[in-house]
C-alpha cells in the first residue's frame, strides 16, 4: 500500500464552500421497508413504465432458446453468453426461440425498447442492437440473483409476467476511469465496462494522461510511454496500453455499446509528457517524473509551436483509433499559466481536435475560452454559487452542452464517510443519498434539461490500485448515477430507490462484485 495524507491539499479550501448535502436532507427514513413487488419493480434504473401481469411467470429451461433478427445476432450471443454460466443450459441462439429479440420497434427512439413477458415467450423489441442490448440489461434483472454466478446453479429461473416500455431521459450517460494515477490494464478496464453495462451507461471517458503518468502509446512521440508511462502515484511501476490495447478496449467497449472518450489533458496535468519531452518545458529542461498526488503545477509551454505541434500528433493518433464523436481536451486545473495564457492555448488547440473530425469536450474551466460549438462542457464544481457555474451557465446560452459530474454528488473516489478507508475528501463525503439527491437538469441555475447533454460518475484513482478497490468506490453509488441519467425526472424518490439498490446486493455478491455496505440503504 501507499501512504496518502488525509487531505488533499490544493483542493482542500473547496470542501469548505462544498460540502455533501446531509442525507436527512432528503427525509431518509430510519427503516424503509425492504423492496415490494416482484423484481418488476425492483430494476436499477426504473424503467419509465411497468406493468405486472400478476400470477402470470415465464421459467427458462433447459430447452429454452434465444431467436432473433440477424441483425440482432450479437445481442443474441451477449444474452446466451449472461445466462449459460449460472443456468448451464445451451441456449442456443437462431431465428427461433422462446427468447425473442426483434428489431422491429422504432416507436422509444435510439436506446428505447419494450419488453413482454408471457407465461410462454418473453419478447424483446427495440429499432436498434442498442436498445435490445438495453433491454437485456432489464431482463438478467428480472431473474433470480444466482444468475449472476459464473458457476452452475440449482435454479429455477422464473421471470415475472408483465410489460416494461423504456427509453433513457438523457443519451449521454457516463462513467471516468483514471488509469493515469494508477495504471489499470485491459483486463481491468473491461471488467469495469462490463460493470457499468449493467446499469445502461453508454460512454467510458478514460483519463488517459496525468502529471503522475501517461498511458496511451503515441508512435511519433514514444518516450510519453517508454518514460512517462514508467510509474504512478506512490512510485509503482505505472503501465501504458500500446494502440492495439487500446483498439482492443474501444471494440470490447463497443460490443457493450458503450463508446470510448480518450481525455488528453492539457495545458496543464502533463508533467508526464514534460518529462518525457524537454522541448515541451518553456525553459527546456525535463522535470523529473511525478509521483505524489498535488495539483496544478505542470503546464506545456504556451508560447512554443511545438506545443501545438505535440497535440496535432498526439490527437492525431488517438482520433485515429478513436471511432466515437468525442475528444476530451482535459483543461482543468491549469493554475500554472495565467488567464490569458490559458485562452492563448486554447484558441490554438481547440481548433486542433475539431480538425480532426471530432467535437471537443473539456472540463468547465475551458468555458471561458469561450468553445465554438458543437462544444460539451463537462460540470465538475461543488457549489453552483461558485462563478464557474455561472461561466458553465453562459456556455449552455451560447449553444455548448452541459456534461453533468458535480464532485459532491458524481465523484465516486470521493469518501463515503469518516470511516471511508480509501478515496479522497475534498469535494466532501459523498453518501448514496448525496450520490442520488440531486437532479442534473435543475442543478445549475440556466443549464435546463435542453442543455443537459447528460450524467458522468468520474472515478480518479490516486487512491485506488485495483479492480477490488474501484467496486467498492462504484457500488453502490455507480447506480444512483446511472438512475439520474436513464429514469425520467418524475420517478425520482428515495425510498423507492434504496429499496431497489439494496435488492441489488445479491447480484453483486453473485457476480463477485465487490461493494460497500453503506449504512443508509436496507440490506437484506
Ligand atoms: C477535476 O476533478 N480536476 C476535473
Amino acid at each position: 500500500m501507499n501512504h496518502f495524507p488525509i487531505e488533499f491539499p490544493r483542493r482542500a479550501a473547496m470542501a469548505l464552500f462544498g460540502g455533501a448535502v446531509a442525507a436527512g436532507a432528503l427525509g431518509a427514513a430510519p427503516s424503509a421497508r425492504a423492496a415490494q413487488g416482484s423484481r418488476m419493480q425492483q430494476v436499477i434504473p426504473v424503467p419509465e413504465s411497468v406493468r405486472e401481469a400478476p400470477g402470470v411467470r415465464f421459467e427458462l429451461g433447459p430447452d429454452s432458446a434465444i431467436g432473433a433478427d440477424p441483425a440482432a445476432a450479437g445481442v443474441a450471443e451477449y444474452l446466451a453468453g449472461v445466462l449459460r454460466p449460472a443456468t448451464g443450459y445451451a441456449l442456443p441462439t437462431g431465428e427461433r426461440g422462446d427468447l425473442v429479440l426483434r428489431l422491429d420497434d422504432a416507436g422509444l427512439g435510439q436506446a428505447g425498447y419494450r419488453l413482454e413477458v408471457t407465461a410462454e415467450t418473453v419478447t424483446l423489441r427495440a429499432g436498434t442492437p442498442e436498445g435490445l442490448f438495453n433491454g437485456v440489461q432489464t431482463l438478467r434483472q428480472l431473474l433470480p440473483p444466482q444468475i449472476e454466478s459464473a458457476d452452475p446453479q440449482p435454479g429455477p429461473w422464473p421471470i415475472p409476467g408483465g410489460a416494461i416500455a423504456d427509453r433513457p431521459r438523457f443519451g449521454h450517460r457516463a462513467a471516468m476511469l483514471d488509469v493515469a494515477r494508477h495504471f489499470f490494464g485491459v483486463e481491468q478496464v473491461k471488467r469495469y465496462i462490463d460493470q457499468i453495462a449493467r446499469y445502461k451507461i453508454n460512454f467510458l471517458h478514460l483519463h488517459l494522461s496525468d502529471d503522475q503518468g501517461w498511458r496511451i502509446e503515441i508512435e511519433s512521440w514514444p518516450r510519453l510511454t517508454e518514460h512517462g508511462g514508467s510509474t504512478e502515484v506512490g512510485g509503482g511501476p505505472g503501465g501504458f496500453y500500446t494502440q492495439q490495447d487500446y483498439a482492443e478496449i474501444v471494440r470490447y467497449a463497443a460490443s457493450r455499446h458503450i463508446t470510448i472518450v480518450p481525455e488528453i489533458d492539457v495545458p496543464g496535468h502533463t508533467n508526464a509528457a514534460l518529462s518525457s519531452y524537454a522541448e515541451l518545458n518553456c525553459d527546456g529542461v525535463a522535470p523529473p517524473l511525478y509521483t505524489g498526488i498535488e495539483v496544478g503545477f505542470s503546464s506545456l509551454c504556451v508560447d512554443k509551436d511545438i506545443s501545438y505541434r505535440f497535440l496535432d500528433e498526439v490527437i492525431g493518433e488517438i482520433a485515429a483509433l478513436t471511432p466515437g464523436p468525442y475528444l476530451h481536451i482535459g483543461g482543468d486545473e491549469a493554475d500554472a499559466t495565467t488567464d490569458e495564457q490559458y485562452r492563448a492555448f486554447m484558441r490554438r488547440a481547440l481548433p486542433i481536435l475539431r480538425a480532426h473530425g471530432k467535437t471537443v469536450v473539456g472540463w468547465h474551466e475551458y468555458a471561458k475560452a469561450t468553445p465554438q460549438n458543437p462544444a460539451v462542457v463537462q460540470y465538475w464544481g461543488t457549489d453552483p454559487a461558485d462563478p464557474e457555474a455561472a461561466e458553465v451557465a453562459a456556455a449552455a446560452a451560447r449553444g455548448s452542452k452541459i456534461l453533468m459530474s458535480p464532485a459532491n454528488r458524481s465523484y465516486l473516489d470521493m469518501k463515503y464517510d469518516e470511516s471511508t478507508e480509501l478515496g479522497l475528501n475534498w469535494a466532501g463525503y459523498v453518501e448514496v443519498a448525496d450520490a442520488y439527491g440531486w437532479d442534473p437538469a435543475a442543478h445549475l441555475q440556466g443549464v435546463g434539461e435542453e442543455s443537459v447533454l447528460g450524467v458522468e460518475a468520474p472515478i480518479w484513482t490516486e487512491t485506488l490500485e485495483n479492480s477490488a478497490h474501484l467496486e467498492v468506490m462504484a457500488f453502490p453509488r455507480l447506480p444512483a448515477i446511472a438512475e439520474l441519467g436513464w429514469s425520467p425526472a418524475a420517478t425520482h424518490d428515495w425510498e423507492s430507490f434504496r429499496a431497489r439498490l439494496a435488492a441489488q446486493a445479491p447480484r453483486w455478491e453473485a457476480a463477485g462484485i465487490g461493494f460497500t455496505r453503506s449504512p443508509q440503504l436496507p440490506w437484506p
